[in-house]
């Protein structure tokens, strides 16, 4: 199959202030290839999880949603809308950054995982549902996964429950899985295994995933693709491989240089770099180039909107400067 699981074009969505409205997605550019893993990458406030909540029909009642195109596995006008409430928990699956907001306190995680099941296998008996309940957690990496089954979420430390949530969403077996920062409320040794939960299942489904993450470790650890965004804007996209070898828009290497590289030596001298200055106000977007106020490569006609530049396959990027610089 040619054609995208996910085609999102020149989305925009907003949301109306006292007196102007904020506008918090900027004509976004996204797609999703089947099996293809895609991360999006930015800092907190950028519009991660607005895209993320699009795609699930799941924005707040007063946002101002419009798309050039929203196109899902082939049907069109689908995100954003009615139809992308059915598709969740059948054709699209999440997981979000706090796991207990996915669990329910007062049952068993196996009744958990077999409730989760029951839409897509409705026909199924139960005991066919506790096995493949039980396979999925045992996948995911849980220990000891048939006495789980048993146990109640708080029973679990905070990586266990993410993996749980994991083991639900595929259960579902769902042609999209998104995960927004579905790292980010746990401690680094239990990242890793989170983490390498999410590879297990990368490898066992054909299941195409979006990642959101202010990580470009952890999408470099899981993505095909990346989107980078900034204040609401795609500002580079394409390959990982080739965006970590060439970022070419100044915000990608300066989020580049502010990540703690996993692999280094530990040392504590080291001080993280942040990016100097804040994000635009959404209500007060620059008519020109969305970063160039803190960008350090500024020049004077980043006041004009930067054009979009291909450079090779899939590797694209918004910004004045020369890719052969
Ligand atoms: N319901 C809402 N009403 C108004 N503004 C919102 C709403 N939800 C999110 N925003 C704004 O949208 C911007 C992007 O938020 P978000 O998508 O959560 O970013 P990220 O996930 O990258 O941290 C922020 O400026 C945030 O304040
Ligand atoms: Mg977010």
């Amino acid at each position: 199959m040619s054609e995208a699981l996910v085609a999102i074009e020149k989305l925009n969505v907003s949301y109306p202030g006292a007196t102007v409205s904020a506008h918090v997605l900027d004509s976004v550019d996204i797609t999703i290839g089947h099996g293809e893993a895609v991360g999006l990458v930015g800092e907190s406030g950028s519009g991660k999880s607005t895209v993320a909540f699009a795609l699930l029909g799941l924005l707040a009642d007063d946002a101002d949603v419009s798309a050039g195109r929203a196109a899902f596995d082939g049907r069109e006008n689908v995100f954003a809308t009615k139809e992308a409430e059915a598709l969740r928990g059948t054709e699209i699956a999440m997981v979000f950054q706090d796991p207990m907001s996915a669990l329910n306190p007062l049952f068993t995680i196996g009744t958990q995982l077999i409730d989760i099941q029951r839409r897509r296998f409705p026909n199924e008996r139960r005991s066919q549902l506790w096995a493949r309940a039980e396979r999925v957690l045992a996948e995911v990496g849980m220990p000891d996964a048939p006495r789980r089954m048993r146990a109640y979420p708080h029973e679990f430390s905070g990586g266990m429950r993410q993996r749980v949530v994991i083991a639900m969403a595929l259960l579902v077996e769902p042609k999209l899985l998104i995960a927004d920062e579905p790292t980010t409320a746990l401690d680094a040794t239990v990242e890793a295994q989170v983490v390498e939960a999410l590879r297990r299942l990368r490898r066992r489904t054909r299941s195409s995933m979006l990642v959101v993450s202010h990580s470009m470790g952890l999408i470099a650890e899981l993505c095909d693709s990346v989107v980078v965004m900034y204040a609401g804007t795609v500002v580079e996209s394409g390959p990982v491989k080739a965006v970590l070898r060439k970022p070419l828009h100044p915000y990608t290497r300066a989020l580049l240089a502010c990540e703690i590289d996993p692999y280094a030596d530990f040392d504590p001298e080291q001080e993280l770099a942040t990016i100097p200055g804040i994000v635009p106000d959404p209500a007060r977007r620059p008519s020109g180039c969305i970063f160039a106020a803190r960008c350090t490569e500024s020049h004077a006609r980043c006041s004009e909107p930067p054009p979009h530049r291909q450079v090779e396959a899939g590797h694209r990027f918004s910004c004045w400067q020369d890719a052969s610089r």
